[in-house]
């Protein structure tokens, strides 16, 4: 129980990994608010989760939809002590196939989704001065271009520098900002993933899944259940000298 009497809110919480941490912080303790852009998706999660998880409707990309989504969240669980920004998109494209349209998106969830849910979060815990943990969701992706993800790395490479930034400046405030860097997960987005792949690199569906499952050096795609130990330890005391990092959680994929 090391999150007991702990309340944390988790954006694209419907489904995948942020769905999974909410599971990890109740487990240990925790009231979670899952906030996610698709409310019926939400309600079902949290519902899932039963009296300790509460279903927020939020989008990332509309300020008056977080201002709204935080007083909700706020005023549900009596306060905020964890941030867990996860929301995001993927995309992939060559270069020259790459749409204005689909910048402009990712940018919205990734980057400035991830900035301004920060923002919200950090007002109340330095209203409150009792500091807070804000996990923000970056990737390996954000480590290093790849030939067909230039959009989506760009956005992960602008969360480990928002962490950074966002880790040094609020740290005075107790409040402590660190990112988690996955590998390759298992789950509903990648098979998204896969689909690009296999339009892309004329692979069969799920042939992309296994190539990727096959070169991580621990030898298979992780599960969300992998990350949650470095999710639940981030948000506790134990991290309070933590400030600023992103730690690869990936089986090794990164490094290889
Ligand atoms: N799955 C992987 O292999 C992997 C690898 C590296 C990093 N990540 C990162 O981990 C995080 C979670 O990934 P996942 O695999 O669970 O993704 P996912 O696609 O399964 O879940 C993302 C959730 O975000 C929600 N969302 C999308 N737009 C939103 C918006 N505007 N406002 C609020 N919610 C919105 C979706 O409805 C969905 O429930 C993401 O930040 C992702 O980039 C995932």
């Amino acid at each position: 129980m090391r999150l007991q009497g702990k309340t944390a809110l988790i954006t694209g919480a419907a489904r995948g990994i942020g769905l999974e941490f909410a599971r990890a912080y109740i487990a240990e303790g925790a009231k979670v608010a899952l906030a996610d852009i698709n409310a019926e998706a939400v309600a079902k999660a949290a519902a899932s989760l039963g009296p300790q998880a509460v279903a927020v409707q939020m989008d990332v990309t509309r300020q008056d939809s977080i201002d709204a989504g935080f007083a909700e969240a706020i005023g549900k669980l009596g306060k905020l002590d964890i941030l867990v920004n996860n929301a995001a998109l993927f995309t992939a494209a060559p270069i020259v196939e790459i749409t204005r349209a689909d910048y402009d998106k990712l940018f919205a969830v990734n980057v400035a989704g991830t900035l301004f849910c920060l923002q919200a979060a950090a007002r109340h815990m330095i209203e409150r001065g009792q500091g807070g943990k804000i996990i923000n969701m970056a990737s390996q992706a954000g480590r290093r271009g790849e030939s067909l993800v230039a959009v989506y790395c760009a956005t992960k490479a602008a969360v480990i520098s928002l962490t950074q930034s966002a880790g040094l400046n609020l740290i005075k405030h107790g409040i402590n900002v660190n990112a988690i860097a996955p590998g390759v997960v298992d789950g509903e987005h990648w098979d998204g993933v896969d689909a690009f792949f296999a339009k892309y690199e004329g692979k069969a569906p799920g042939q992309k899944k296994r190539e990727v499952g096959a070169a991580v050096p621990f030898g298979r795609m992780g599960t969300a259940a992998d990350l949650t130990g470095m999710a639940v330890f981030l948000a506790t005391g134990e991290a309070d000298y933590v400030v600023a990092q992103t730690f690869g959680v990936d089986g090794g994929n990164w490094l290889a």
